[in-house]
């Protein structure tokens, strides 16, 4: 494999384990707050962060890559208000893009066909994400400026579905 295309992967490994981490502080910082959908709602976005980043390393395991695992960053999670992660992560999942987009980039310009196939589905994936932030940021602004409607707004949070497995990036 491409070095630089390999180590791209590898970082966006850590990356993906990173944006787990994060997204169980925003879970965690809602569940303190009683918000427990807007929690459930994290929950499951950092499990699904976590099959990302569990998809990178099948994938460099698969190709014979030695992968050595590095620390994760510690997120920030203080915020102001119960806006503010909303937008963050709107914030993260939009940087997260533009890397799967490098990465894409560096595995094109390496003639990386493979690797290119294996990336589209995190493009796609990547569309969808910043859609559900964005939907989500959308929603607080319309309805949880009022008790009420931040009342059923996490009451609908809540209904979140678990993450799938998400077997076709791998297939
Ligand atoms: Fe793994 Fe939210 O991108």
């Amino acid at each position: 494999m491409d070095q630089k295309v390999a180590e791209l992967l590898k970082d966006q490994v850590n990356k993906e384990f990173f944006s787990a981490y994060l997204y169980l502080a925003y879970s965690n910082y809602y569940y303190e707050k009683t918000l427990d959908g807007f929690g459930h709602w994290f929950d499951v976005q950092a499990r699904e962060e976590l099959d990302h980043a569990l998809k990178f390393l099948k994938y460099l395991q698969d190709n014979s890559e030695p992968v050595t695992l590095g620390a994760i960053e510690a997120p920030d999670a203080n915020f102001s208000n119960i806006r503010e992660p909303l937008v963050a992560a709107l914030k993260h999942e939009k940087y997260v893009t533009g890397l799967i987009h490098h990465l894409y980039g560096a595995a094109k310009d390496a003639s990386d066909y493979r690797c290119c196939q294996f990336l589209e589905w995190f493009v796609a994936e990547q569309g969808e994400e910043e859609k559900n932030a964005s939907d989500l940021v959308a929603k607080y602004d319309l309805f949880g400026g009022d008790p009420k409607g931040l009342y059923l707004l996490n009451a609908e949070l809540k209904g979140r579905p678990e993450a799938t497995t998400g077997q076709t990036a791998t297939e």
